[in-house]
C-alpha cells in the first residue's frame, strides 16, 4: 500500500483535532530502547523554523485544538522553545512540556514560566541512578532529573511524573512510586511500554511476565489506599494491550481527536504513523484544514468502510476502531487487519507466543539496540 493524493471528502463524523502534538525535534540526549520516535529518524535532519511552528498552532487552533504538547526528541534542544511556548498561550492553548528535563536550568524553567507554560511531564527511567542511567544511556541523567522535578515543583508548576514500566525496572515499581510521591508529583504515570519504533525491536527485553503486571499493579494499588488523603499524588497505571483479549480504541480513533507534527512538518493522526507506507501530508505543502478533513492519509481508516474481518462485523467496531492501525502494521504486515492483540484476530498468535517467551524470560538478542544515531543507521542500511 502506498497512497499518495489527496480527494476524499470530509465525513460529518470527523472530530476535531483537540489535542495537537509538536514534535520540534527528534535530537535528543537519551538513548532509551523503548523510544517510539521511528527506527530512522536520523534521516529526518529537516525542523519547521519558528515561524512555520507557530503558523501550525494557528492553523490548528484556529480548527478547534486546545491542547498543545510540546515533545521530541527532547524539546529543550530547540532554543525557540520559549517563543513557541508564548505564542501558543497568546493562541489559547493549553500547554504541556514532554521532557527528559537533561540541561534544564532554573532560569530556563522562569523564563517558560513568564512565557505562560502550564504543565510539565519530567521522564524518569527507573528510581535510582544505575538504572536509570544504564536504560537511558546517560550517565548524568537520574541526577539531573532529580534536580530538574525539584525545581519543577518550587516554581509551582503542576508536574507529571511519567515513568515507563518494562521488564528491566518492574520489579522495582515500589521505589518508584516512592520517588514520585517523595518529588511531591501530582500525577505518576506508571504506563506500561507499549510496542512500537524500538521498543518493538527491543520486546523481548521489555515485555514482563503477566505475574510481573500483577504484583506490579497490586504494589500501584496498595500504595493509592495509602498516601489516599494525605498526597496529592495521583497514580495511573497502565496495563500493556498485549495481556489484553481485545484492543485498545486507539488515539480515540484514527484522525478522531490527535495531531501530530513532526520535526520536518509531516503530519500523522498519531506519534508511530510514520511507520506505516503511507505518504502522509506536510504542513509545508497543505493547510491544516486541508490535511485534516480531506488529506487520503487522515481519512484512511476514518469511519468503518476500510475493516477486513473479524472487524467489520463486530459489534465492538464503534468502541475499539479495530484496535491499533500501527500495530497491526507492525505485527501483521497489513494495516487494514484488525490489531492482533484482539482474540478474535487469526493473528492473535502473534501476541500470545511474545506473551510465552515472556514468561519464559527469552530474549531472542542478547543485547538491547539503544535509540542512538549509529544503531538507526544500521537499522536502515540493514532494512
Ligand atoms: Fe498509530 Fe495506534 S499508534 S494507530
Amino acid at each position: 500500500m502506498n497512497c499518495t493524493g489527496s480527494s476524499l471528502p470530509e465525513t460529518p463524523e470527523t472530530g476535531q483535532p483537540l489535542w495537537l502534538l509538536a514534535e520540534l525535534t527528534y535530537r535528543c540526549p537519551l538513548q532509551c530502547p523503548y523510544c517510539s520516535n521511528p527506527l530512522n529518524y536520523d534521516q529526518q535532519k529537516q525542523e519547521l523554523s519558528t515561524e512555520q511552528w507557530i503558523e501550525v498552532f494557528r492553523q490548528a487552533r484556529a480548527l478547534g485544538a486546545a491542547q498543545l504538547g510540546f515533545s521530541g526528541g527532547e524539546p529543550l534542544l530547540r532554543d525557540d522553545l520559549e517563543e513557541l511556548i508564548r505564542a501558543a498561550r497568546e493562541l489559547g492553548y493549553y500547554t504541556n512540556l514532554i521532557t527528559s528535563g537533561m540541561g534544564l536550568t532554573f532560569e530556563r524553567m522562569q523564563a517558560f514560566k513568564d512565557a505562560g507554560l502550564d504543565h510539565i511531564q519530567v521522564s524518569f527511567q527507573a528510581s535510582d541512578a544505575e538504572l536509570n542511567d544504564y536504560l537511558s544511556g546517560n550517565k548524568r541523567s537520574f541526577r539531573e532529573k532529580l534536580e530538574v522535578a525539584r525545581t519543577v515543583k518550587a516554581l509551582g508548576y503542576p508536574m507529571v511524573f511519567n515513568c515507563v514500566i518494562h521488564r528491566q525496572n518492574i520489579e522495582q515499581i515500589d521505589k518508584i512510586i516512592e520517588l514520585s510521591i517523595e518529588l511531591e508529583s501530582d500525577y505518576v504515570e506508571l504506563a506500561t511500554s507499549q510496542y512500537y519504533g524500538w521498543a518493538l525491536k527491543n520486546r523481548d527485553h521489555l515485555l514482563p511476565s503477566e505475574a510481573q503486571l500483577k504484583t506490579a499493579e497490586a504494589t500501584t494499588n496498595r500504595y493509592r489506599e495509602q498516601i489516599k488523603g494525605k498526597k496529592r499524588t495521583q497514580l495511573i497505571f497502565v496495563v500493556p494491550d498485549y495481556y489484553e483479549e481485545r484492543p485498545k480504541g486507539c488515539m480515540n480513533g484514527w484522525g478522531n481527536l490527535f495531531l501530530t507534527i513532526t520535526p520536518d512538518g509531516t503530519a500523522l493522526p498519531c506519534h508511530s504513523a510514520r511507520e506505516l507506507p503511507i505518504e502522509f501530508p506536510n504542513v509545508l505543502n497543505d493547510s491544516i484544514e486541508s490535511i485534516w478533513y480531506r488529506s487520503t492519509g487522515f481519512n484512511l481508516f476514518r469511519g468503518y468502510e476500510w475493516m477486513k474481518e473479524p472487524c467489520r462485523s463486530c459489534d465492538e467496531k464503534e468502541k475499539d476502531f479495530g484496535g491499533c492501525r500501527c500495530q497491526a502494521f507492525l505485527l501483521t504486515g497489513d494495516a487494514n487487519n484488525a490489531d492482533p492483540v484482539c482474540a478474535k484476530s487469526p493473528n492473535h498468535h502473534l501476541i500470545t507466543d511474545a506473551r510465552n517467551n515472556a514468561e519464559q524470560n527469552n530474549p531472542a538478542n542478547s543485547e538491547m539496540i539503544y535509540r542512538n544515531r549509529k544503531n538507526s543507521q544500521r537499522l536502515i542500511a540493514t532494512g
